[in-house]
């Protein structure tokens, strides 16, 4: 008998399936990515969404109390991988909240009562990052992981760090030197991170922590969104605008893209609610590129590649990645976040789309940062990646795909805060940035003071600073 949770190949036409407790990124037979599987006919599945209320009142310490803190593992009947509760890795995560933003709303001509801004900037680490590493910390956990690591714009490595110190285990972040904000930065030396800054961007430390990854010698578990396990609790940020909608889905939610996991585990986690009964409406996605980082956008809208039920044509992104190495081109946009040219859960992204009847849009870093801007003075700010979300709502009202009356939700990713930058530089046009490189000046001495190290783009240098570190 299978185990009612296991990892399956994405790609129909394999389905290969690998145990909960294996530590793949990919289809071992294709290649294609992994999607955490269950066999909900013998889970305890609960027959109404309203089930999840009776968390909210629980208080305390114990176990039961933290899950149920938790805005993650309140749902963990919809994301029941783990093998038993007190493994679980929280931090009391996914506490967020919906706003109302019927000033916002008034500004783009829409109807009170229809915008609302789902704010994951609220989570501990500052991003929605949290959701999905509190699940795979709880998998790293149940393999026994000792060493954790990924590439980041920012975000990911900010959560990574303070998830490892809380788990206890080593936390290796690699980040382009330059291309993240210093706010994220400085989160990853916080919570005592080794961190990597290479020189490269963001697809060169992904490739480079994916070759290291691999090689099982290394005893590296690696951390980005490829992980099928941090797609299961980014689900949550779905079930959390359906709780704070009493349970009715919206006509639209809109999402930033840059590695494409998100909008990925919003699809996965309306498939999954809908197999299971618990809505009956699934609302349509928006997922929103910089133009200066559109590859989605490029291959759905230009080339106009779909999911097509499993068998997408794989050939039309190979063929741009090819045209993109010729003419050596790299994502540019002020939207660090989501300067990413080669989204890795990509056929995941097209899935959810044609799951969710879903479009994508590109907008400009003009309009990410006016939105931006928009939605600080109007309310509480986000920074400028999760500016796109409304950026792209705004174009789809304006090409009269999105009516007035509508109900839409738009993801705000991150908090104000983790750009400073980007908002000092929009009000005065001083660049901090610019002033602003991490080269020491003279040797912090603070007790626990952990510096950035920086590598060249080579696996040896890589291995010999991560090496160093052990040593230390
Ligand atoms: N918004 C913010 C603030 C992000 O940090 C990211 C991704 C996204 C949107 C895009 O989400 O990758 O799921 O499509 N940041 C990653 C990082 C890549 O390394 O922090 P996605």
């Amino acid at each position: 008998m299978t185990p009612a949770a296991f990892q399956q190949c994405i790609n129909p036409a394999c389905g290969a399936t690998v145990a909960i407790d294996q530590i793949k990124v990919s289809c071992d037979k294709c290649g294609g990515l992994l999607d955490i599987r269950y066999d909900w006919s013998r889970l305890p599945v609960p027959r109404s969404l309203s089930f999840f209320e009776h968390r909210w009142i629980t208080k305390g310490t114990q176990t039961q109390g933290r899950l149920d803190f938790s805005g993650v593992w309140r749902f963990r009947e919809l994301l029941p991988f783990y093998r038993v509760e007190d493994e679980i890795v929280t931090i009391g995560e996914g506490r967020t909240v919906l706003q109302q933003a019927d000033l916002l709303a008034r500004q783009m001509g829409m109807k009170p009562g229809t915008l609302l801004l789902q704010y994951e900037g609220l989570n501990p680490s500052g991003s929605f990052k949290d959701n999905g590493m509190t699940a795979a910390f709880t998998h790293a956990r149940m393999v026994g992981a000792h060493k954790v690591a990924c590439a980041s714009t920012g975000n990911t490595s900010a959560s990574l760090a303070m998830f490892a110190s809380l788990a206890e285990v080593q936390g290796v972040v690699f980040i382009g030197s330059g291309k993240i904000s210093i706010a994220k930065l400085s989160q990853a030396l916080d919570y005592g991170a080794l961190t990597l800054q290479i020189q490269g961007d963001f697809d060169a430390c992904l490739r480079r922590v994916r070759q290291i990854a691999q090689d099982p010698r290394n005893g590296l578990y690696l951390m980005n969104s490829v992980n099928p396990f941090r797609i299961e609790g980014q689900k949550s940020i779905m079930y959390r605008v359906l709780e704070a909608r009493d349970w009715n889905p919206p006509d639209w939610v809109i999402v930033p893209g840059g590695n494409l996991g998100n909008c990925s585990a919003f699809g996965k986690a309306f498939m999954e609610l809908k197999e299971l009964g618990l809505i009956k409406k699934v609302p349509r996605l928006a997922v929103i590129n910089a133009s200066g980082a559109n590859t989605l956008h490029e291959v759905v809208n230009k080339q106009k590649l779909t999911w097509n039920g499993g068998r997408y044509d794989g050939t039309v992104v190979q063929k741009l990645y090819a045209a993109m190495d010729e003419v050596g081109y790299l994502p540019h946009t002020i939207a660090s976040a989501i300067e990413i040219g080669r989204p890795v859960n990509l056929p995941k992204a097209l899935r959810a789309l044609e799951f969710m009847n879903g479009v994508v849009r590109e907008v400009t870093d003009d309009e990410i940062l006016e939105h931006r801007a928009l939605v600080a003075r109007l309310g509480f700010g986000c920074e400028p990646a999760s500016a796109a979300s409304v950026a792209g709502l705004r174009k789809l009202l304006d090409e009269q795909l999105i009516g007035p009356s509508e109900s839409v939700v738009c993801i705000l990713t991150g908090h104000e805060l983790k750009d400073s930058n980007a908002t000092v530089k929009y009000h005065t046009g001083i660049d901090l940035k610019a002033i602003q490189d991490l080269a020491p000046r003279s040797d912090p001495h603070g007790k626990l003071s952990n510096q950035p190290v920086p590598v060249e783009d080579d696996l040896n240098s890589i291995l010999r600073a991560m090496d160093q570190r052990k040593g230390a």
